[in-house]
């Protein structure tokens, strides 16, 4: 079997630690990195909390890297209302004794491009964009280096979550997500649409901590603490999935569908600023710039997601 090389781009947060801990999990994917920004809490949280991630899976060996602490020109909003106050509250997870790495993310993400031979390492952004816009702005050459971009952020349906028309990923780093939708690399776009779908209800949520490992009564843990803020806000029967849905769609694309579409970002209006302006319905002449998922087999991202925690 090929294994498909990955940079994990991400916010830790919860749900970027079930996505973290998917591909880890699963033989298909080799995590060149990961690499840390600010988003759902500050920079110095998400890039402690990716270490946690990693040596609650054993893995150690994988580089960690710390990135921008602020959107490239806006000022940074947190989401700890949703994630708690360390981002992975939940469960308690021992501090980690991994080291971070020396030196900046964006670095690490140029010199990894240039390494590799051309067209073969996929970047997974989980969180705002900006490392990955300040990297293709410090080095354009690695623009085309790059395999594809499978992103977690914005929604066309259903239209925003931190504002009434943005998603948050992309609505706390909307100059660095233009950049990325004009950069020509091939891009996946994991909206709210999809991740709405994606719901961890009680039966699925039990069969986490059914697997009674260490790294399935976290994930129980931490998705019973978010679930809380979305069974409130929405009435759903639990809390979107948002960010193992990237991973779920590496390992497994054919349970997702969507649209190549043209997608571009709001940056200017103060009302729907973040906005992903998806031509879903192809009205317009723009050029398509990325696929836009629409819909999961949500049992079926379950079942994988469960036997790949199983394997850690
Ligand atoms: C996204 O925002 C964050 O809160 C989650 O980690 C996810 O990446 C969902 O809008
Ligand atoms: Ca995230």
């Amino acid at each position: 079997m090929s294994t498909r090389k990955i940079i994990i781009d991400t916010d830790p947060g919860q749900d970027d630690a079930v996505a973290i801990l998917l591909a880890l999990a699963s033989p298909e994917l080799e995590v060149l990195g990961i690499t840390a920004v600010a988003g759902n809490v500050p920079l110095a949280l998400t890039q402690k909390n990716a270490r946690i991630i990693c040596e609650l899976a054993g893995r150690v060996d994988i580089p960690v890297y710390a990135g921008c602490a602020a959107p490239l020109t806006r000022a940074l909003v947190t989401a700890e209302h949703v994630h708690g106050k360390t981002g992975l509250d939940g469960p308690q997870l021992p501090d980690p004794v991994m080291s971070l790495q020396d030196g900046h993310a964006v670095d690490f993400l140029i010199r990894t491009l240039r390494a590799q031979e051309t067209g073969t390492v996929t970047l997974c952004p989980l969180g705002p964009l900006t490392n990955i816009a300040m990297a293709f702005q410090k080095a354009p050459d690695i623009v085309e280096r790059v395999q594809e971009i499978v992103l977690m952020g914005g929604a066309y349906f259903a239209v925003g979550n931190i504002t009434p028309t943005a998603e948050f990923n992309i609505y706390v780093d909307p100059q660095a997500a233009d950049i990325v939708f004009k950069s020509g690399v091939p891009i996946t776009v994991v909206p709210l649409d999809v991740t709405h779908k994606a719901l961890v209800t009680k039966p699925r949520n039990d069969a986490f901590r059914a697997l009674g490992t260490p790294v399935g009564q976290a994930v129980a843990m931490m998705t019973d603490f978010f679930e809380r803020f979305d069974r409130e806000k929405y009435g759903s029967l639990g809390a979107p999935l948002h960010d193992p849905c990237v991973t779920a769609y590496l390992i497994r694309p054919g349970l997702f569908t969507g649209r190549h579409i043209n997608v571009e970002i709001e940056t200017t209006s103060e009302l729907t600023l973040g906005m992903t302006v998806a031509d879903w319905w192809g009205v317009t002449d723009r050029t398509p710039n990325a696929t836009f998922l629409g819909d999961v087999d949500a049992d079926g991202f379950f079942t994988l997601l469960t036997e790949r925690l199983a394997r850690l």
